[in-house]
């Protein structure tokens, strides 16, 4: 079926900033493709008028990306407002005469969670919600439970066909690649399992604090706040069978099938870290159990990953800005008796360069069959054209296009995971700043062969 197109987009949050970092720029991308066809009307409450939010646009995408006048003078051609509380129907009534004749409106929810209830009641009573479909912005609860009452109140105005819950990674390319990868090599397929691989890796560290966002990450954690998402995602690539056709729900199919095979995590599966001086942040209680580190141990009970462990760490504060996936694979049967212990292994760098990159073992430079280590490496830097996330993800929900967008079963078994994580009271421990998370005990876990830290990007390829 081919998916209906939405005739406008409405934001909510408009002079927020989310839509000030990333929802300016991304719409003023897609205008200067030639996709951004349909009115463009930003909802907020803020006792503003339209010049306002224009010069706002304009300043946000002046600073985030750069401004394209074109494009730019497109975007703010298309551009309405309407400012009104989100629980005052009147609000509704003016969104509704700013539709004029649209018929498939997609309404994007860039507020707090807390403000999807009132807004959702108040667009299936104007009538707003009539054919149109939903973005809703993550987290999608805050756990299981919360995220069923979330979805039913969604539910009281849209069916699942037209929720798009967005995981802006996803809309990464280098993560949409990994699945181009994966089904277009068979060579990768070749030892994409349990039989050759050992460990699987994920890190997503970043080398920055909660910068400003202490209240919403002081309810959330490392673990609700990326791994929960962005890494499932980007672990269910990973693992996943092919599918069976390349339409939205055979994929998402198969994402779910890999969670489904992960049973919920333990309290040895885990380690919890804040980082010195995130207590002092604007928004975070003194006294605060939240982690900004977190490594977790996963085991995937599928036919083709059974028995091989896969380890995810996520943190703020650490020494470099970088996503990576390792896969390392099981020992070569000793030929050379001197031969370090050299697994080969498989790197996938998804930010900041795109990289696939093979280790293998070489001879060492003084001949004496030890061996060192060598990369066989592809990268390449983003290219300036490329589409950032946020461009990709809201193009496909105006176009209409589920693929990226998280299916409710899926959000409710990558909770059912994590969920145990909140009843068990695992310690936190504090780290340094710029450290590598909190100092590692003898009881941690740790993949075999240990973590393999991103390298600093400068030094890691050339
Ligand atoms: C967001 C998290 O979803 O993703 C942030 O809330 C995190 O804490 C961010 O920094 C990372 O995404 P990106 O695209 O900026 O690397």
């Amino acid at each position: 079926m081919t998916p209906r197109q939405s005739d406008a987009l409405v934001f909510f949050g408009a002079t927020g900033d989310l839509a000030y970092k990333k929802i300016f720029p991304a719409l003023q991308a897609l205008a200067k493709r030639g996709e951004l066809a349909v009115p463009v009307i930003g909802v907020a409450k803020a006792g503003w008028n339209l010049d306002q939010l224009r010069a706002r646009a304009e300043d946000s995408v002046s600073r985030h990306g750069g401004l394209d006048r074109d494009a730019f003078d497109q975007l703010s051609s298309q551009l309405r407002y309407v400012d009104g509380d989100y629980k005052d129907p009147a609000t509704f009534a003016a969104l509704r005469r700013e539709l004029g004749g649209a018929a498939h409106p997609a309404h994007y929810l860039a507020i707090p969670p807390a403000l999807f209830g009132p807004v959702v009641e108040q667009l299936a009573q104007s009538g707003c919600a009539n054919g149109a479909r939903v973005v809703v912005e993550k987290p999608f609860g805050q756990d299981l439970a919360t995220a069923r009452d979330l979805n039913r109140i969604l539910l009281g105005a849209f069916v699942e066909q037209d929720i798009f819950r967005i995981d802006h990674y996803l809309g990464k390319r280098p993560v949409h690649n990994m699945l181009f990868a994966r089904f277009s090599n068979p060579i990768f397929e070749a030892f994409w399992n349990r039989t050759l691989v050992e460990s699987v890796q994920i890190t997503m560290a970043e080398n920055f604090g909660v910068q400003g966002r202490g209240g919403f990450y002081d309810a959330t954690g490392a673990v609700r706040d990326v791994i929960q998402n962005h890494l499932f995602q980007v672990l269910s690539n990973l693992a996943m069978e092919p599918p069976a056709r390349m339409d939205s729900e055979c994929l998402r199919d198969e994402k779910v099938k890999v969670l489904k095979s992960i049973p919920a995590l333990k309290a040895e599966d885990v380690v919890r870290g804040q980082f010195r001086g995130y207590r002092a942040e604007p928004g975070v209680a003194a006294d605060s159990q939240v982690e900004t580190y977190a490594a977790i141990r996963l085991q995937v009970n599928s036919s083709r990953w059974q028995g091989v462990p896969f380890y995810i760490r996520a943190g703020k504060s650490l020494p470099v800005t970088a996503t990576e996936i390792v896969l390392r694979l099981r020992q070569p049967p000793t030929v050379f008796p001197n031969a370090l212990p050299l697994p080969n292994y498989f790197r996938f760098q998804i930010m900041p360069r795109q990289t696939v990159a093979f280790g293998v073992t070489a001879m060492d430079d003084a001949d004496q069959m030890i061996g060192q280590r060598a990369e066989v490496v592809a990268s390449r830097q983003p290219g300036a054209d490329e589409r950032a996330a946020y461009e990709r993800v809201l193009g496909d929900a105006i176009a209409g296009d589920a693929t990226l967008f998280a299916r409710m079963d899926y959000v409710e078994e990558a909770w059912r995971i994590v969920d145990s994580l909140r009843t068990m009271n695992s310690p936190v421990r504090e780290y340094e700043p710029g450290s590598w998370g909190p100092a590692p005990r003898v009881e941690d876990i740790a993949p075999p062969g240990g973590w393999a830290d991103p390298a600093m990007p400068e030094a890691a390829h050339d």
